[in-house]
């Protein structure tokens, strides 16, 4: 199978918000988050990634559920765990649901989730949303223990957390990639499924590429970025193209 790719349209959500966060609804709101996912499936996008904060800064309740209605790819919800997010993630019924840590100060999703520390609340969230269709991730810092944690809580998958190996250059990334490849290692012999996101460009991307058994990256801040210069269609193809250079899938 050949590395898929997630694309998360959270910041198309930013863009809408920074201008139309009191006006949603109205005739004028733009960019529409639905065609943003319609043209990232069409450009290729194996799923759309979106998350749902508790502080509603991008995505709104209103998109996840009509994006759950007219995307015809999967849906990744990321969502910290709490009761409010999860009672919507069990009505919405994504593909996939990705845990994430989650404090309202942060710019973007700080460090991976502690999985060992809150091993019986997780169990019991992952075991409902399992139950009702949607396949669970974890997303961790490339920590055993936290990988050793999510098997043990029942968990599908797991997204390894690439901010620290994108933020890093050098002897420092190579590292940082060492420890991703270690966890990834120890996840599929456990029975995971390894995924991998945040940070990620297509000029990191090589770097990464020692580090097996990927099956899907999610990748959202630049392809956003870079779709302001050649548009989300060429952004998603240029990932696309980048991917195809990984060999272990
Ligand atoms: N995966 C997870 C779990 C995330 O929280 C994020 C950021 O929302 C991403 C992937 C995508 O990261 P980036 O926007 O840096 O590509």
């Amino acid at each position: 199978m050949s590395l898929h790719l997630g694309v998360n349209i959270d910041h198309v959500a930013t863009l809408r918000q920074a201008r139309y966060r009191t006006m949603l609804g109205a005739h004028n709101v733009e960019p529409s988050i639905l065609q943003a996912a319609l043209e990232a499936e069409s450009a290729g996008a194996h799923s759309i990634t979106i998350h749902l904060r508790a502080d509603r800064r991008h995505i709104v309740d209103e998109d996840v559920y009509l994006l759950r209605r007219e995307i015809g790819t999967m849906m990744n919800l990321e969502m910290g765990n709490t009761p409010e997010i999860l009672g919507i993630a069990l009505q919405v019924k994504p593909h996939f649901v990705c845990m994430v840590p989650e404090n309202r100060e942060e710019v973007t999703t700080e460090g991976g989730l502690d999985v060992l520390g809150q091993k019986d609340l997780l169990r019991a969230s992952v075991s409902q949303l399992e139950a009702n269709g949607t396949r669970v991730s974890m997303f961790i810092d490339p920590d055993l223990d936290q990988v050793r944690a999510s098997a043990e809580i029942g968990a599908s998958m797991i997204e390894l957390h690439t901010g620290t190996f994108a933020n890093e250059l050098g002897e420092k990334r190579s590292h940082e990639a060492a420890r991703l490849k270690a966890a990834a290692e120890l996840g599929h012999s456990l029975g995971l499924q390894i995924n991998a996101g945040h940070g990620l460009t297509t000029t990191n991307l090589p770097e990464l590429f020692i580090v097996p058994h990927l099956s899907e990256l999610n990748i959202g801040h630049s392809i956003v970025a870079r779709s302001v210069f050649v548009g989300l269609r060429a952004a998603i193809q240029e990932m696309l193209e980048a991917m195809k250079g990984y060999t272990h899938a």
